[in-house]
């Protein structure tokens, strides 16, 4: 199978996992389940789903676990871009090509819309297709990705800096935490999914995902200043103009480049203990990292 038919079908599943895990629209209260479900179906990359599937895959693990997993990593990306997207922090008007939530609906259905689907990935990895020890071990990776010490942290850490000139090494931890880490976490969870890795292979994948998870964001603040809303979907130009520091601010468009570059060579690095197993986790790697290159 070509990468691009393993993707095809792999987001096929996604939005099916995504479809069954979501409350319909017409329970109640409607208006909160439609805004959850213009949120999270029909857009974006699914770059976690992606990683999570690719990396059980390595480790066998049964599609239906990936699939409560993936749509689980899913909803709790979602949820914090709708609550990125708020007046209370970035304030931007579009996301995935169409208006954010709080612009279609309300301030206050956005809020909820992140904190019911945030309640609602927990419930999809406690679904019966995982054993009760998996359901466990996936709700404690999801549970330490999104919060303080990890996505939450660092967004608390992106607002607290504005108009602030950090440090690479500053810069380097608001990355790992507000984006790294749930890549991380897909990566984990799609492994742990399946027959649970020993330390030596976790510890390679982590390293891979280290890799790629830094590489996301860097990528992230170069398409913000090369690409146009149009095609990225969300407005353009917008960090500069928050006053972000981002990769691009501190370290110039070329270095930046060069960085995700050799971040790209780190993940394949990592995953030379796998050997051609690793091959889907290789390319995704290709992926994140080539949409600047
Ligand atoms: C955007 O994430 C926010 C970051 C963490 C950089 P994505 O680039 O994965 O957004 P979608 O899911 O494809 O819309
Ligand atoms: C968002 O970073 C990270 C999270 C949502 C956790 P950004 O603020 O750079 O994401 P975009 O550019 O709005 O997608
Ligand atoms: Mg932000
Ligand atoms: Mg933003
Ligand atoms: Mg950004």
């Amino acid at each position: 199978m070509t990468f691009e038919q393993w993707t095809r079908a792999v987001l096929e599943r996604v939005e099916d996992a995504l479809e069954h895990y979501l409350p319909t629209e017409s329970t109640e209260p409607a208006k909160l389940h439609e805004a959850m479900r213009y949120a999270v179906l029909g857009g974006g990359k699914r770059v976690r789903p992606l990683l999570c599937h690719a990396a059980g895959e390595l480790t066998g693990a049964r599609p239906e676990c990936l699939d409560a997993a993936a749509a689980a990593l899913e909803m709790i990306h979602v949820y914090s871009l709708v609550h990125d997207d708020m007046p209370c922090m970035d304030d931007d008007a579009l996301r995935r090509g169409k208006p954010t939530v709080h612009v279609k609906y309300d301030e206050a259905t956005a809020l909820l819309v992140g904190d019911a689907l945030q309640s609602q990935a927990f419930v999809a990895l406690t679904s019966d297709v995982l054993e009760p020890l998996q359901q466990a071990a996936l709700v404690r990776e999801l549970a330490l990705a999104a919060g303080s010490i990890g996505m939450c942290g660092g967004q608390a850490i992106d607002l607290a800096s504005v108009g602030h000139k950090l440090t690479r090494e500053q810069l380097e931890t608001m990355h790992r935490m507000k984006t790294g880490i749930l890549l991380r976490a897909a990566v984990r969870m799609g492994a742990l999914a399946g027959s649970a890795p020993d330390a030596q292979a976790m510890r390679s994948l982590d390293a891979y995902s280290a890799a790629v998870g830094l590489a996301f964001q860097v990528v992230d603040d170069i398409l913000d200043v090369t690409t146009d809303s149009a095609t990225l979907g969300k407005t353009a130009g917008k960090d500069a103009k928050d006053g972000k520091p981002t990769y691009v601010s501190i370290i110039g468009l070329d270095a930046s480049r060069a960085l995700a570059a050799q971040l790209r060579s780190d993940a394949h690095a990592a995953l030379a203990p796998f050997g051609a197993r690793a091959q889907r986790l290789a390319e995704l790697a290709n992926l994140v990292v080539n949409r600047v290159s």
